[in-house]
């Protein structure tokens, strides 16, 4: 059964960073989430994803303004564990056979600067090495390792191209 894994990105910025932004989407994306909250954004970034989405297939979708703590409430709400993804958490190889037997998740990574209460209202706090790093990287692998491997398999349906996977070159193909 495919899980369903929701992203929150938690924080202000201090100057314009869309281009996180719109990496963070894309690898949510791409690695089997279904959708993206992002306080503080442009609304580029959506245009960017439905640009993808018409593309590449699929229904991602990035919702933009919801304030972080409804976000963690509802999706507690409904069932769902919230994973809080921190240099301080306890490390993801201890608790992974935990969070894959859950179906429904929202992984919270942060910016610059995330509210202490994030820290407490989250069901897990999960480091991916205890060194500080990127929340590119630690959603990445996190999702991985969530999904056993399974999100790289995954398709998408509705695309208007597909890649011919080859050892060299590139083959796209118009659906
Ligand atoms: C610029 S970093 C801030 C690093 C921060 N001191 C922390 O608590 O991880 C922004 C975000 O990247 C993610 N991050 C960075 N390093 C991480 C790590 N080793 N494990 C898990 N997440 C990490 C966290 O979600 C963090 O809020």
């Amino acid at each position: 059964m495919q899980k369903s894994i929701r992203v929150l990105r938690v924080g202000q910025r201090y100057v314009r960073d869309d281009r996180t932004l719109t990496h963070l989407c894309l690898v949510s994306r791409a690695l089997g989430a279904e959708s993206i909250y992002l306080e503080d954004a442009e609304k580029d970034v959506v245009g960017t994803l439905e640009e993808v989405n018409r593309t590449w297939g699929g229904d991602f979708k990035a919702v933009l303004g919801s304030p972080w703590r409804r976000v963690i409430q509802e999706a507690k709400k409904e069932g769902r564990k919230v994973v809080h993804l921190t240099m301080y958490g306890l490390p993801i190889q201890e608790v992974v056979e935990d969070l894959r037997k859950e179906n429904r998740l929202l992984i919270v990574v942060g910016g610059p600067k995330v509210p202490g209460k994030v820290y407490h209202e989250a069901d897990y706090n999960v480091a991916v090495t205890p060194q500080p790093h990127s929340e590119i990287a630690a959603l990445a692998i996190v999702l991985h390792e969530i999904q056993n491997g399974e999100e790289l398999k995954r398709t998408f349906q509705k695309s208007r191209l597909r890649i011919l996977p080859s050892a060299r070159g590139k083959r796209v193909v118009e659906n």
